[in-house]
């Protein structure tokens, strides 16, 4: 896979695939622009290279019609500000005004596209749609790391078409930090792993199992694996189904002394609203009609503990419902421990991401991946179709 910085980029048109999917409030506003920033780099290499840049992306899942909360022009204005230069949108991303917007691009131009989803052959991988983006192109740029797990024309079938296909930045920096911390962890390495389904994190599980010294298991998931250890959990969420493979995944830990952590208590309500009545009870008592939310105070002092000397961390899935006020004590405490200790820490994107903002430790972490989906396929040991797309 050849990177941005390997080829000539000076007069040609560069189309490069960014993500853009940036969340945003019911006003449209965009509540976090992580993503814009973190494409800074490749845009501003292809600007001083004298490139003409055309920028695709999606936004939200629209299936396939144009929908008009989901467009990208906030994003165009967003992006502009970011980079202090004028960006234009044009509300296609095919079509004649595109092809005469492009047509008229100088070096230097920045146009970004409409969202690539508002066509259901995006997501289909379909050739020929990918032969028209890819007819934009002298050179295709892939930074789209957030996507990249994803098999869709902007990504997959386009690098088919286009003359010259090469990686961004940002997925440079992405894959190198996994790799680093997958491959050659400075030890001990501590998996925190989070979430409410054991189910969307049981590869990464395995995975980690013959890479980590140390998991510590948070969020409602814990109640599957404490359930399979025998324990009542109350009316807290558990997949039944999931209970054998659970129990498979604590023997697997202790075969290769990997130490498997589960809360030692919990806060528990009747429901995970704000304003419900809580309490704080070790794991054996929990109470019948009550759900835990919430890791404990003691689990919190025990899993600050256990990363207290550790090498490497990578955290995925916040440990409780962060977002009510009750049930964020146990994410924010750990998102200041991981914050402050000296290990290179690695956090996944989503939740996590936005625990990490809400606790205010953002610039306090080694990386925080833009990558929910694609961050947790690379800790499962899995290739991502994009870049695999990219060799
Ligand atoms: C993400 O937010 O994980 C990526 O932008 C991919 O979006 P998707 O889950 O809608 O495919």
């Amino acid at each position: 896979m050849k990177y941005i910085d390997e080829i000539k980029l000076t007069g040609k048109r560069v189309l490069i695939r960014l993500d853009l999917n940036v969340p945003l409030d019911k006003l449209g506003t965009i509540t976090d622009d992580t993503r814009i920033i973190a494409a800074k780099p490749t845009i501003e290499y292809a600007l001083d290279e004298g490139a003409k840049i055309i920028i695709i992306s999606h936004l939200g899942r629209p299936k396939g019609k144009r929908v008009e909360e989901l467009s990208l022009a906030p994003v165009a204005k967003r992006l502009s500000r970011i980079l202090k230069r004028s960006v234009s949108f044009i509300g296609d991303c095919l079509g004649s005004e595109v092809e005469e917007a492009i047509a008229k691009m100088e070096k230097g131009d920045i146009i970004l596209l409409e969202n690539l989803r508002f066509y259901p052959e995006e997501t289909k991988n379909d050739d020929d749609f990918a032969r028209k983006l890819a007819s934009f192109a002298d050179v295709y740029v892939d930074d789209a790391f957030g996507n990249a797990h994803r098999s869709h024309a902007s990504n997959i079938a386009i690098t088919k078409f286009a003359p010259t296909s090469v990686a961004g930045f940002l997925i440079k920096k992405e894959l190198t930090y996994f790799q680093q911390a997958l491959e050659n962890p400075k030890r001990p390495f501590v998996a925190i792993i989070g979430g409410s389904k054991v189910s969307g994190k049981l590869e990464a599980l395995l995975n980690l199992l013959s890479k980590v010294d140390k998991i510590l298991v948070g969020g409602a998931m814990a109640f599957t694996f404490l359930k399979a250890r025998g324990y009542f959990v109350g009316a807290s969420l558990v997949e039944d189904a999931l209970l054998e493979k659970a129990q498979e995944v604590m023997t697997m830990a202790k075969e290769r002394g990997v130490k498997f952590y589960l809360p030692i208590d919990v806060v528990i309500a009747q429901s995970a609203d704000a304003k419900a009545d809580t309490a704080v009870v070790p794991t054996q008592e929990m109470r019948a009609g009550w759900a835990g939310y919430d890791i404990g105070p003691a689990t919190v002092l025990l899993y600050e503990e256990a990363l207290n000397n550790a090498g490497t961390i990578v955290w995925n899935g916040p440990l409780g419902v962060f977002e009510a006020e009750p049930f964020s004590y146990g994410t924010m405490e750990i998102a200041h421990c991981v914050a402050s200790s000296t290990a290179i820490s690695i956090v996944g994107g989503g939740d996590t991401d936005v625990a990490i903002h809400k606790a205010g430790e953002s610039e306090n972490i080694s990386f925080i991946s833009t990558g929910g989906g694609a961050s947790l396929e690379l800790l499962a040991g899995k290739t991502l179709p994009a870049i695999v797309a990219l060799g």
